[in-house]
């Protein structure tokens, strides 16, 4: 199979004692850079493997394609999620961590796209930090989460995602025996040093075993 791994522009951050891959997708606008600090302030020192999106909207970087603000272009989704799941997958080899757990990490956009591989390959994450996400669509079939731990971050007052379509992702993510969590944030679609501290005590209290 062709290496995949030059397909995105991506940072590796290795720190081979961990067992754990944090990996990082920006919200519209951001780049691989954009999530270290946080992903570094908030879970316990790890592997970070942080990616650009290689969509344009003005210039700026996404995952995907959309018609506008909230509506998405259904079959670049689709394409990008396959692209990005065979991105990793090449990561795994060429960074040697296929015996680590990955948490997906996303913000906003980032988030979309991780529910997204999430829906298609059920598998690929151990867990995972949805920060103000939204439902990207409703898939045709039940997935069965199986239990896995997914962190949402959300805002009533988000000036961006409609709360509506968060609740519609955690109707979803329920109905498909995910492990999940919510905190609604006073911040609106920002991010602040309360999601910091959110995401940490989430993870400290899981059970990795
Ligand atoms: C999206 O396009 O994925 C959502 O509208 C969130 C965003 O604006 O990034």
């Amino acid at each position: 199979m062709k290496s995949e791994i030059n397909n995105y522009i991506h940072k590796f951050i290795q720190n081979e004692k961990s067992n754990f891959v944090a990996v990082l997708f920006h919200g519209t606008g951001g780049d691989e850079n954009s999530l270290v600090n946080l992903a570094m302030a908030s879970l316990p020192k790890m592997n970070i493997l942080s990616l650009r999106g290689k969509v344009k909207e003005n210039g700026m970087n996404r995952f995907f394609r959309r018609v506008e603000e909230g509506i998405f272009d259904m079959n670049d989704l689709f394409f990008r999620t396959d692209e990005i799941y065979n991105f990793i997958k090449s990561a795994k080899e060429t960074y040697s961590f296929n015996d680590k757990r990955l948490i997906a990490l996303g913000y906003s956009n980032g988030a979309n796209i991780i529910t997204s591989i999430l829906f298609k390959y059920p598998q690929i994450f151990a867990a995972a930090i949805l920060l103000r996400p939204m439902l990207p669509f409703q898939p045709t079939e039940k997935i069965n989460l199986n239990n896995k731990p997914i962190l949402i971050l959300s805002s009533p007052y988000d000036e961006i995602i409609p709360t509506t379509l968060t609740l519609k992702l955690i109707n979803m993510l329920n109905s498909f025996n995910s492990y999940l969590t919510i905190q609604w944030m006073e911040s609106g679609h920002a991010l602040t040093y309360q999601d910091v501290k959110e995401i940490r005590a989430w993870f400290n209290a899981l059970d990795w075993e």
